[in-house]
């Protein structure tokens, strides 16, 4: 069995990572940090709870000697380091917690893995390094697309965290030899996404008759990737990644937000059986302060030299994603008045 450390593993990419190794990699155990942060929901993992091939661990990435301690007992084969404050929004009314948790965490959690393999003297180690398409900055309307030689230039606290925590796993590799490689990807979307980031939200809104606040004219433009695809390139890039490089992923799915708001709109009063359109809700809002322009992402290179492509079309996922919340009320009410953690808290404190 190889011993593999997620970080985050109970939030909302972290949540669906799991889920798809725990399918694909049989010879896996799964090992999940998470401090459990508004964000982050157990509960998401149940079906694992007393599964051989899975542990839970509720602790912090900043906490060296838990790191330490996990290191010397598990002796991990690999590292998907997913765990981050996650929105922008969050990181423009209270910054400081950004820097805590992306860069001071990510650089610890680099530290504890170079001192394992320094002290293991193991071969058999790889970090990846989920990062964010924000470090590139904000794309006019006609510029080419962000490549992995894409100058950083980060707008929001969230993206200039996530962009040092990159420096710093790129310098770990460059300085120590840590066999680390850095995936920069692009909006994700699909099932267990805390209803603060666009699609959720808008989604729960219709459904409650509640506006939906859109930035601005609505005229800024997310490439949108289902996370099962994010999933499918995580796992391709960690097998065949080449340690100190960086790969782009993204869902070729350039959307407007006011297009995004109205296409859920229609999706769900379908699905309802509405008779009044939900676009009557939407309602233009002050725009978000530094707010990117426009993200895009050149896939070239993940696609010619991992061999994956985003397999999932918009319309066809974000429908899917709607059946998932329709589905799912039981989760949405567990996640937005936090009483889950209670119980959880008890289990594993
Ligand atoms: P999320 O906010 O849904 O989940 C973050 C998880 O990290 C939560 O479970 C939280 O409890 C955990 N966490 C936070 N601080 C921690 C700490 N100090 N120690 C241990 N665990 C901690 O985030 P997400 O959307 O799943 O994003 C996962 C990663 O992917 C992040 O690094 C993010 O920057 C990156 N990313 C996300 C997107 C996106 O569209 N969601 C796009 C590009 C990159
Ligand atoms: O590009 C990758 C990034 O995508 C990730 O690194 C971040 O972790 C993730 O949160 C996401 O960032 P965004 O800021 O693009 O996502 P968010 O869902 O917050 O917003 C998407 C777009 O919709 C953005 O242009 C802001 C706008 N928006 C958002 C909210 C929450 C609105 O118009 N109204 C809203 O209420």
């Amino acid at each position: 069995m190889k011993n593999i450390l997620i970080t985050g593993g109970s939030g909302f990419i972290g949540t669906n990572f799991i889920k798809y190794a725990y399918d694909r990699y049989k010879d896996w155990h799964i090992v999940n940090l998470d401090v459990l942060t508004y964000a982050g929901n157990p509960m998401n993992h149940m079906e694992l709870a007393k599964d051989p091939r899975y542990t839970f661990i509720h602790g912090d990435i900043c906490d060296s000697s838990l790191l330490k301690q996990l290191f010397d007992k598990f002796k991990f084969n690999g590292v998907l380091h997913f765990a981050a404050e996650s929105h922008v929004d969050r990181s423009i009314s209270d910054p400081e917690i950004f820097l805590k948790t992306n860069v001071m965490g990510s650089f610890k959690l680099l530290q504890a893995g170079l001192d394992y393999v320094e002290d293991s003297g193991t071969s058999d180690f790889k970090f990846l390094h989920v990062s964010t398409d924000e470090v590139y900055g904000s794309l006019g309307a006609g510029d080419a697309a962000f490549t992995e030689k894409t100058g950083y230039d980060p707008s929001s606290p969230y993206s200039a965290s996530k962009a040092s925590s990159d420096h710093f796993a790129k310098a770990f590799f460059t300085t120590f030899g840590l066999p680390v490689v850095v995936t920069n990807c692009s909006n994700n979307y699909g099932p267990y996404q805390f209803p603060e980031k666009l699609i959720p939200l808008v989604i729960l809104n219709i459904l409650n008759k509640k506006p939906l606040p859109v930035y601005g004219k609505g005229e800024n433009v997310r490439d949108w990737l289902y996370v099962a695809d994010h999933c499918d390139a995580l796992a391709e890039v960690f097998e065949k990644g080449v340690s100190g490089e960086t790969y782009n992923i993204g869902g070729g799915e350039e959307k407007k937000n006011i297009e995004v708001v109205q296409k859920i709109c229609d999706l769900v009063d379908e699905k309802t059986g509405a008779v009044k359109s939900s676009r009557d809700l939407i309602t233009f809002v002050k725009d978000r302060p530094g707010h990117d322009l426009r993200y895009a992402i050149n896939c070239d290179k993940i696609d010619h030299e991992i061999g994956f492509t985003a397999k999932h079309s918009f319309e066809q996922a974000l429908s899917q994603t709607i059946d998932w919340y329709l589905g799912h009320m039981d989760w949405v009410r567990a996640v937005q008045t936090g009483e889950y953690k209670k119980w959880i808290n008890k289990q594993y404190s």
